[in-house]
């Protein structure tokens, strides 16, 4: 894909599933990649697998609930490889499966604070250094059920934000040079996945979906490399539906 070749990317989330696949893709499309979690094991066997591959890419610990945490990962990204180029904002959770009225103070703002406060913070760190550098694109991981109800309450309402905040981010950071879009998954093979609490609401959406299977992460990865690249240089602020048809049934 045009443009990726020699860039200096940042994976949130890239210990796993979806973040482990689009911090390979970056890699085989040429990016020096830091794969950012706040799991350590993982996010050196991903450094790891894309070394083996002859790729470039070097694990750093970041939680995205912590704003220090997440300035000191674009902060290392910048010393080790120079500006910052591309940015994938994955990380996220699904949290616990529970009508609205049952949930905790503390339940809710868990999901809030990973899947969207985390990705304001990753922004908020990510684009004064591109902006500064007249370039740059950034990918935010929604959902599905970013567009329709798929998930539990908190998820669905985090991941409507997600779609909100890189509207928001795309509309004022246009006139830098820098591109917000943001990817919604359908149903993914990954641990997010299997571990869900609910997965006779899983089994549903899958026979929901048109396809009539789970994606595999590859394939969610190969569309954001897609909105990262100059391939998708006119394509700002939007919110790609990756579900195998199932929002369009
Ligand atoms: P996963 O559970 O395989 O990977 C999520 C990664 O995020 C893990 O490596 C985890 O350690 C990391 N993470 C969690 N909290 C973090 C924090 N506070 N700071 C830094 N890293 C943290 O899950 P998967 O499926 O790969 O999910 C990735 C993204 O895709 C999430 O935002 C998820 O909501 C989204 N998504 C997943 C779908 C699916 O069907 N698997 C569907 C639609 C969206």
């Amino acid at each position: 894909m045009k443009g990726l070749d020699d860039g200096v990317g940042i994976v949130t989330g890239a210990a796993s599933g979806i973040g482990r696949a689009s911090a390979e893709r970056l890699a085989a499309e040429g990016v020096q990649v830091v794969v950012a979690d706040v799991d350590q094991d993982g996010g050196e066997e991903t450094v790891n697998r894309i070394q083996d591959d002859g790729g470039e890419a070097t694990f750093v610990e970041v939680d995205v609930t912590d704003a220090e945490s997440v300035e000191a990962m674009v902060e290392k990204t910048t010393e080790m490889y120079g500006p910052l180029t591309v940015a994938h904002n994955n990380a996220g959770i699904g949290g616990d499966a529970l009508p609205i009225d049952e949930y905790s103070e503390d339940q809710w703002e868990a999901v809030h604070e990973v899947n969207l406060s985390g990705v304001w913070r990753c922004l908020k760190a990510e684009l004064p250094v591109m902006s500064d550098s007249g370039e740059g694109a950034i990918v935010n991981t929604a959902s599905m059920g970013g567009k329709v109800v798929a998930g539990a309450p908190p998820y669905v309402s985090s991941k409507h934000g997600v779609i909100g905040i890189t509207r928001s981010a795309a509309a004022s950071y246009a006139d830098t040079g820098v591109r917000v879009n943001a990817v919604c998954p359908g149903i993914v093979d990954t641990p997010l996945v299997e571990e869900d609490d609910n997965q006779e609401g899983i089994e549903q959406m899958v026979s929901g979906t048109p396809m009539g299977r789970k994606a595999d992460p590859e394939e969610i990865a190969s569309s954001v490399a897609y909105l990262l690249s100059d391939d998708a240089s006119y394509v700002n602020g939007q919110p790609l539906l990756v579900d195998g048809g199932y929002t369009a049934v």
